[in-house]
């Protein structure tokens, strides 16, 4: 039985993981059906008007990947890089093999929610001649004070992102994505990620992040009127080629987390302005209840303190800068000072960074009570362009 066709089973047949499923559910599954359970059998489209991987839930696991187009390669090369790469992305996401040499790491596992995004970043239109078509959008980000970036681990031509439900379809997809650069790209950084699985706790719930906080609450949300114009480019916008687009910026932001934990609950909720245990903001309510900035206690002091997290972020303090925060978390091992090598891979996405990402991390670097325990390590800027319609790649309004 192949593997697309158990995938026709498993919506009648899928079983839940997490509370409710691990080994007892799937012995009572019936036995020659074999349906994936809900986890595997869970598939994103790869074919839309937006690319996969922006607006979807948090995945457990992510890869973040970067190439450079190698000295020989311009824009036919290019092209046909994105060519492979939309093939390759299509089957991989419909939870059928590799078009050439599959491994079989994600063999049964089904699609497992697999996404697959691209991004270019600015290096990739001179490369390729195209600089006339490289979005203003794409100056390089200002400097921050609190920047300690690594630029080996920052930027590149090509950007990747990957992520997925199990680990080994994630790490199949990212194999056959760095196989089919070929002698066109070669990895320039790589990074890896995780979010807690989907179905590990009772209910959906917002996740949370190395410092043990919700992370995500008053993202913007696809309901929301204004979502489509905060975080894509309108169908008419420029460049054209962007048009149902996105730019994402990354920051790998290493927590401090000896420090961190060294801090009393009391002092770790007043960096961020919201309990640590619900999100609910220190104002009072619960995690979805509007944070009142104004209410003081007996002494007359803000409840939620001026250099909070949440209060400086907000986008009513920031011109109404709004972006979609998707990350996953990092853990790369303990370094030789027996710190852990961990924090957030920060992924955020807009319709422009300069009313997004920018203003916001301005504001963050003169005063964010987070940024004591926090560094921003690496960092990218991507346009991602719309979603390839069927029969087309991704980018190749750009490139054809
Ligand atoms: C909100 C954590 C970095 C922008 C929050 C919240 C937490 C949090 C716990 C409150 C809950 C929520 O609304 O999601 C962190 C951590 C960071 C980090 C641990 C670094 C490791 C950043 C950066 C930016 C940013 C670099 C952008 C420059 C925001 C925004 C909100 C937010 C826009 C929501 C504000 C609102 O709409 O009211 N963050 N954050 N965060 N953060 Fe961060």
């Amino acid at each position: 039985v192949s593997r697309r066709a158990l995938l026709g089973t498993a919506g009648a047949t899928g079983l839940a993981l997490g509370a409710a499923g691990g080994a007892a559910g799937y012995a009572a599954a019936p036995a020659q059906a074999a349906p994936l359970s809900s986890v595997g059998s869970g598939r994103v489209m790869f074919h839309g008007k937006h690319q996969p991987g922006i607006t979807e839930g948090l995945q457990a696991c992510g890869h973040l990947v970067a190439f450079d187009l190698t000295a020989g390669a311009g824009r036919r090369e290019a092209a046909a890089l994105l060519r492979r790469w939309s093939v390759t992305a299509g089957r991989l996401m419909a939870g059928e093999a590799a078009p050439h040499d599959d491994t079989g790491v994600a063999r049964d596992a089904g699609p497992s929610s697999l996404t697959l995004t691209f991004g270019f970043g600015r290096g990739f239109f001179a490369r390729t001649g195209l600089e006339k078509q490289r979005p203003g959008a794409l100056d390089p980000l200002p400097d921050f004070s609190s920047d300690h970036l690594d630029r080996a681990r920052s930027d590149g031509d090509l950007w990747v992102q990957i992520g997925a439900n199990d680990a080994l379809v994630a790490f199949h997809a990212l194999r056959a994505i760095q196989k089919d650069a070929g002698s066109a790209a070669r990895v320039r950084w790589q990074m890896n990620g995780f979010n807690r699985t989907p179905g590990a706790t009772a209910h959906p719930m917002t996740a949370r992040n190395l410092m043990g906080q919700l992370d995500g609450t008053r993202n913007p949300k696809p309901a929301d009127t204004d979502f489509e114009k905060r975080i894509f480019v309108p169908a008419s916008g420029e460049p054209t080629w962007m048009a149902n687009g996105s730019y994402a910026v990354v920051r790998r932001i290493r927590m401090l987390l000896d420090d961190w934990e060294k801090l009393s609950l009391t002092a770790q909720q007043q960096v961020i302005g919201r309990r640590k245990a619900d999100g609910a903001p220190l104002s009072g309510g619960d995690e979805t209840t509007p944070m009142d900035l104004e209410k003081t206690d007996a002494d007359g002091e803000y409840v939620v303190p001026l250099t909070a997290h949440a209060r400086i972020t907000r986008p009513d303090k920031n011109g109404g800068a709004a972006m979609l925060r998707r990350p996953f978390s990092y853990h790369d091992g303990i370094g030789p000072d027996g710190t852990p090598d961990a924090g957030l891979l920060f992924v955020c996405w807009q319709a422009d960074p300069l009313r997004g990402f920018v203003p916001v991390q301005r504001k963050l670097d003169r005063g964010d009570a987070l940024s004591k325990y926090i560094r921003h390590e690496a960092s990218g800027l991507f346009a991602v362009p719309g979603g390839a319609a069927e029969g087309e790649y991704v980018g190749q309004r750009l490139l054809e």
